[in-house]
């Protein structure tokens, strides 16, 4: 018989440990100047969105460790995706010893799709939807389904795989073939950018209509669970898509994010992992992938990403809610789970 873990197991803890509502974060008054509203507590409205948090072509971000405009980002990084796209799975594993397997087996275990406790229905195995951001190839995707609908026998749970890329989402489309057919029918894959999820069109395949489909909103509070994982440090603007993620979820909805973190707290494994990421990982992108400069970009980006703290304290700042510390290190900080909830 399945194991049942309480689901979305932010919530409870939430209503039982400390809430952390920051009025501001630090990585953003220090890397982009403008002002954000404070928050009490218990203030539920839409925090107000500061103008940083606000797309803009012209802005500067960064590429790996180059300084590039937001639009420049957006394109350089749809290259790097397009040109990884067929090799990206068997290159995850090369690179990560299978490590990344084991970091999205508990990213998903962590969450329990479809087993919802704290939900306002009296069944806790209601209806889902979960988005997941950055879904790529379809590792988190699938594993949310199995879990929700053979784990907990919870077939109502349905989720859109939602990326910039579409050579990334044909590769995830191909491989849902195999997954059984309500899982299949279950699925939707839709093509947006996760800094403005008004505008997502469906995947198109060999078999899709060619008429061009119009854009279509992901309606605001209609989400219950939203994933990224290993997606958040590609974007160009990180405040924009935590913005995005808030109106979309559901009062009492998760945010959740599996992305690479920092590993200083243990310097010597640090110093072994840097070495192997920095020399190793963009020879391993030249030899099997014939791609280094893709791979180059990749451990770059996990440099230049926040830190554990001030990723919660962007979390934070987009308005959720997060118990204790907000993360969760995974292998000593390599990679790190965060999550909040958005206040009911
Ligand atoms: C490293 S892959 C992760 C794929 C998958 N989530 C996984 O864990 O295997 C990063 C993904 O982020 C997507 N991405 C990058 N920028 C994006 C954006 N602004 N909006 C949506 N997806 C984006 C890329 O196209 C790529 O598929």
């Amino acid at each position: 018989m399945a194991v049942l873990r309480p689901a979305l197991s932010v919530p409870r803890a939430l209503v039982q440990t400390s809430l952390r509502q920051s009025p501001r974060c630090a990585v953003s008054r220090r890397l982009l100047s403008s002002s954000s509203s404070s928050r009490s507590q218990n203030n539920n409205a839409p925090p107000t969105t500061p103008e940083y948090a606000v797309p803009d072509p012209s802005r500067p971000t960064h590429f790996g460790f180059e300084t590039v405009t937001e639009a420049e980002k957006r394109e350089r990084v749809a290259g790097v995706f397009t040109s990884v796209a067929e090799s990206y799975d068997r290159m995850n594993d090369l690179m990560s010893f299978g490590w990344h397997r084991i970091w999205k087996d508990h990213f998903v275990a962590s969450l329990n799709p479809g087993f919802s406790p704290l939900s306002s229905s009296s069944d806790p195995r209601s209806p889902q939807h979960i988005l997941d951001i950055a879904g790529g190839t379809g590792d988190i995707a699938f594993r949310m389904l199995h879990t929700a609908h053979v784990l907990n026998a919870n077939p109502s749970v349905r989720v859109t795989i939602s990326d910039i890329n579409p050579a990334m989402l044909s590769v995830g489309k191909q491989r849902s073939t195999s997954l059984p057919a309500s899982q299949q029918a279950a699925l939707s894959f839709v093509e947006a950018n996760a800094e403005d999820l008004t505008r997502t069109t469906p995947l198109l395949t060999s078999t899709s209509s060619p008429s061009p489909v119009p854009p279509q909103e992901i309606p605001s509070e209609s989400v219950d669970l939203y994933t990224v994982a290993f997606g958040i440090r590609n974007f160009s603007n990180i405040p924009a898509a935590l913005r995005e993620a808030h109106r979309v979820l559901k009062p009492g909805g998760v945010f959740a994010c599996l992305e690479f973190s920092k590993a200083d707290k243990f310097p010597l494994f640090n110093t072994l992992y840097k070495e192997w990421s920095f020399r190793a990982i963009p020879l391993i992108g030249q030899l099997v992938a014939g791609d280094r400069d893709s791979y180059q970009y990749l451990v770059e980006s996990i440099e230049r990403f926040p830190s554990q703290t001030e990723f919660r304290d962007m979390i934070v700042d987009a308005g959720f809610v997060v118990a204790g510390e907000g993360y969760e290190d995974l292998t000593g900080g390599v990679a790190a789970i965060h999550k909040g909830m958005k206040p009911r």
